[in-house]
């Protein structure tokens, strides 16, 4: 689908726009919004709204064709709700509705003129984004591995946004294309199957990536894990006959002395919970376990498309967890990079034993801050269920900061996250008698725990973590990747570019 601005004013009125269809917002109490008004020459608006044909309740739509006095072949009313607000919902909805009501109409463009610059709390940049979000993924298939493709996305391709040609919105706009087309990628490595989407086809994503928008790639083999004595990603990929891969991707397009933001996904491209096997019940849906690792890489897609005035490093440690007889064993103890000793008690949590290494790994960057993202506990989907994903830092005014930031980051590109504990607490519950710590916790707050684990690693700069368990797939009749949480993290990069 391709995006773009189209101004009106009084001397080039949406009236006069020839176009397939133009969408204009309808309100309940049988209000029309301003752009409806500007269609509503000869009343027929008005009209659909009196006969009862659209209640204009948020998500409604009517389509009408051959109004008198407008230039376009047809009119689709969108209802949006009350009119003395425009919710973020209601707007999305509607926006929702719009574009469902356009992939069925058989013309190639059109325009969306629902009031952008009036939801409520939200700005401009919030509804373009919401606009190019939904068009992208009426779009998209994931049908890469299908030899009879599905049906072809049908309806209008060509969308133009009536919002002021100004700086503001042109920005927005290739903000929100940037974001989708990171998403995209983000979705794609999520759902190839994992037998081809493996540690080494993750490698050459980041490789392509690199060439395409000029980041540098450096990707680590084995040989290079041990002598790093990365002991601990090492001992996950035991099983395994997938060579592991650490994949390490630069984006300086800051000053050459600031200190970068290190990215850190979390790239199990297939957990199986190894020795501690998992039931067999969905664990297809373990070929997800990579969405941290995909992640990264589709921020990076993101910020190289926008040129982000700002030094990234992305670190993916990517290895699958699979049973056998040379797997690691429960009660085997490995030594992590940092020297610290780790007593794995369950094959399972291995997320937690590849990312100590990759955080310890990310001090040599001198970062300015280390946010590592992972599908890292299902206990995070029992406390926050697939709405928000879980956030964690340290608690001190350093880390209460970057935890607001990222917040603030995620809601205002829809794709939110929740503050959850750590502390001295929780890291009691991961005492060996063994070893330095173990790689579970004693039962409860399993999520807090994991986190808890990871913070024993970062001590040496700023860090948080986002379990995205619970929202970077869905599961059931719609099963694929939803591409968080790449939107937030762009949008707060955006933000550190300033
Ligand atoms: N990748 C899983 C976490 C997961 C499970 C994410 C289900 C999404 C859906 C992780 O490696 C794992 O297995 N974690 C264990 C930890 C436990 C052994 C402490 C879990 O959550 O059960
Ligand atoms: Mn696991
Ligand atoms: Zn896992």
């Amino acid at each position: 689908m391709d995006f773009s601005i189209k101004a009106f004013d009084a001397k080039n009125s949406i009236a006069a726009a020839k176009t397939g269809c133009v969408a204009v917002g309808v309100f309940e109490n049988k209000k029309l919004s301003q752009a409806a008004k500007s269609l509503d020459v000869n009343g027929d608006i008005t009209a659909a709204l009196k006969s009862g044909d659209i209640t204009g309740k948020a998500g409604t739509t009517l389509l009408l064709r051959g109004l008198k006095g407008v230039a376009a072949e047809r009119v689709l009313l969108v209802g949006l709700g009350s009119d003395d607000a425009v919710t973020e919902k209601s707007f999305s909805s509607g926006v929702q509705a719009a574009i469902k009501a356009l992939s069925t109409i058989n013309s190639a463009d059109a325009i969306i003129a629902l009031p952008m610059a009036e939801v409520k709390e939200r700005d401009l940049s919030w509804a373009i984004r919401t606009v190019v979000q939904a068009g992208r993924e009426a779009v998209y298939r994931s049908d890469a591995q299908k030899s009879k493709k599905d049906p072809a996305y049908a309806g209008v391709k060509k969308l133009a946004l009536a919002v002021p040609n100004n700086a503001q919105a042109k920005l927005a706009l290739a903000q929100a294309v940037a974001i989708a087309n990171g998403m995209q990628l983000t979705k794609d490595l999520g759902n190839l199957s994992p037998n081809v989407c493996t540690p080494s086809y993750l490698a050459d994503t980041a490789k392509k990536l690199g060439k395409d928008f000029k980041f540098s790639v450096e990707v680590l083999d084995r040989k290079q894990l041990e002598a790093l004595k990365m002991g601990s990603f090492l001992s996950v990929t035991n099983g395994s006959e997938q060579p592991p891969k650490f994949i390490v991707l630069k984006h300086m397009g800051g000053k050459a002395k600031d200190a970068p933001v290190v990215l850190v996904g979390k790239g199990i491209t297939f957990d199986t919970g190894g020795i501690s096997l998992k039931p067999g019940a969905g664990m297809d849906e373990m070929k997800y376990d990579m969405c941290g690792a995909g992640s990264v890489l589709g921020t990076f897609r993101a910020i190289g498309e926008l040129d982000l005035k700002l030094n990234v490093v992305g670190i993916v440690a990517a290895c699958e967890n699979m049973p056998s007889g040379r797997a690691t064993k429960p009660g085997d103890i490995v030594t992590s990079m940092s020297g610290l000793t780790i007593e794995v008690l369950n094959t399972d949590a291995e997320g937690r034993l590849i990312l100590c290494d990759a955080l310890t790994y990310a001090e040599r960057f001198n970062p300015a801050a280390v946010i590592d993202v992972a599908t890292l506990t299902g206990a995070c989907i029992v406390a926050l269920g697939h709405h928000n994903s879980g956030l964690f830092t340290r608690d001190d005014d350093k880390h209460n900061a970057l935890a607001q930031e990222l917040l603030n980051a995620g809601k205002a590109a829809s794709d939110t996250a929740w503050r959850l504990p750590i502390g001295e607490l929780y890291n009691e519950q991961l005492k060996s008698n063994f070893a330095d710590l173990a790689n579970i916790g004693t039962p409860g707050g399993a999520s807090c725990t994991a986190a808890a684990f990871l913070e024993n690693f970062t001590r040496k700069y700023t860090w948080a973590h986002v379990d995205i368990a619970g929202t970077a797939w869905k599961s059931g009749g719609a099963k694929g990747a939803t591409g968080r949480p790449v939107p937030m993290l762009t949008n707060f990069l955006i933000g550190r570019a300033g």
